[in-house]
């Protein structure tokens, strides 16, 4: 997040003796990107962060691949599949290669411990429900359609308030960046982007914790899970400032481009990271050429796997869409509107279709999870009948 941001009691200048009440030092912690270089935020401890007594690898059943998975288009329904537990334990992955993994997550209750992704920044994509994503940066209140970024290394847990909880997971090894091209020299978003600083929410609510005793943090290292159990609560810090915090984005106030003719995916762009880019469709105005098609052309993206999770509304150029379906269309196939859809498209003058895609640069892996849930005759659906 290139915005600066603080919250809570901090001393006037960083790396300064800063004493609690009783004359002991707060502990101060720089949590910072790219080594020394990149974006950072400085934090105000009671305690030590390393005050941690027992560190224990547990096991957990590993996500299987999909080994013999052929190179085709796939269509699978997520809703059909869902594992119990809370907003990190019941994460069913899908999709994944070296440095992005795409789960879905159907909590039915909330975080009972405390997690923390050592090696993955995560994009929470709250389809539906609403509850509160607690951080130690200070909590963030959630309602459908929320993005929620959680930067790597913070430490969270997730409140989900009683109904159906939906959410999208998907995990890098790079942050979510905003686009270069949606900044100007300063990092201030542009006139022409689509959102702008104040639509980014970072937490409401610092909320600090003075209590002693035993607190396990589950931390997730690549596929392995290990607890870290801290002798204080891990939430007490008493304020922070910087660049790199949790914050949250909702896809409704994404304020979409349109044009004369057909706007390609990149005008659609959420947020960067080195590997891959996320891009929303939100209810738009359609293009306003006379002859204009609304529907996208036929596309190879020869360097690109373009994954789509379908949120809600019809989506105009696919046939046989629930909410909550994923499209997986690997690079090594061309792709685009099944039979009959470019023509509905035409004189059409708006959609309110809402979906997510995530385009990787690198090939996904399936897992079996994709193999049990996918429509076994998506592949051919473009072929024309008669
Ligand atoms: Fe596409």
């Amino acid at each position: 997040m290139p915005f600066y941001h603080r919250m809570g009691s901090i001393p006037s200048k960083r790396h300064i003796a800063f004493y609690k009440e009783d004359q002991t030092l707060h502990r101060e912690e720089l949590f910072s990107t790219k080594g020394f270089s990149g974006i950072y935020s400085n934090k105000y401890h009671l305690y030590m962060p390393t005050a941690i007594t027992k560190i224990d690898k547990i096991s957990k059943p590993k996500d299987e691949t999909w080994v013999e998975a052929p190179l085709e288009w796939r269509l699978f329904h997520t809703f059909d599949q869902q594992k119990d537990g809370d907003p990190i334990s019941s994460r069913i992955k899908y999709l994944f290669n070296a440095t992005c993994a795409i789960s879905t997550a159907a909590p039915k209750i909330s975080c009972k411990g405390f997690y923390k992704n050592a090696y993955a920044h995560e994009l929470i994509f709250v389809h539906k429900g609403s509850g509160v994503c607690k951080t130690e940066f200070g909590r963030i209140d959630f309602t459908p359609g929320d993005y929620i970024v959680i930067p790597k290394g913070v430490i969270y847990q997730v409140d989900v308030n009683e109904g159906e909880n939906r959410m999208l997971v998907v995990e890098s090894a790079t942050a979510f960046d905003i686009p270069k091209h949606f900044r100007n020299e300063y990092g201030q978003c542009t006139e022409s982007a689509p959102y702008c600083e104040r639509d980014f929410r970072p937490p409401s609510q610092l909320e600090t914790f003075d209590n002693k005793g035993e607190f396990v943090v589950y931390v997730k290292a690549g596929e392995d899970w290990y607890t870290h159990t801290m002798q204080h609560h891990p939430f007490d810090i008493v304020g922070w400032d910087g660049c790199e915090y949790p914050f949250a984005f909702n896809i409704h106030e994404y304020a979409p481009i349109v044009g004369q003719i057909h706007q390609p995916p990149p005008v659609h762009l959420v947020f960067t990271t080195r590997d891959f880019v996320v891009c929303n469709f939100v209810p738009r105005l359609f293009d306003f050429h006379p002859q204009s098609i609304p529907a996208p052309y036929f596309h190879s993206n020869v360097d690109s796997d373009e994954v789509l999770y379908y949120v809600e509304g019809n989506f105009m150029s696919r046939k046989g869409i629930k909410e909550g379906s994923i499209s997986h269309h690997p690079m090594g196939l061309p792709h685009g509107p099944q039979p009959g859809k470019t023509e509905e498209s035409i004189g059409k003058k708006e959609t309110n279709e809402c979906a997510v895609m995530i385009d990787t640069f690198a090939p996904l892996q399936s897992t079996l999870a994709v193999e049990q849930t996918m429509v076994s005759h998506y592949a051919s659906s473009w072929l024309e009948k008669g």
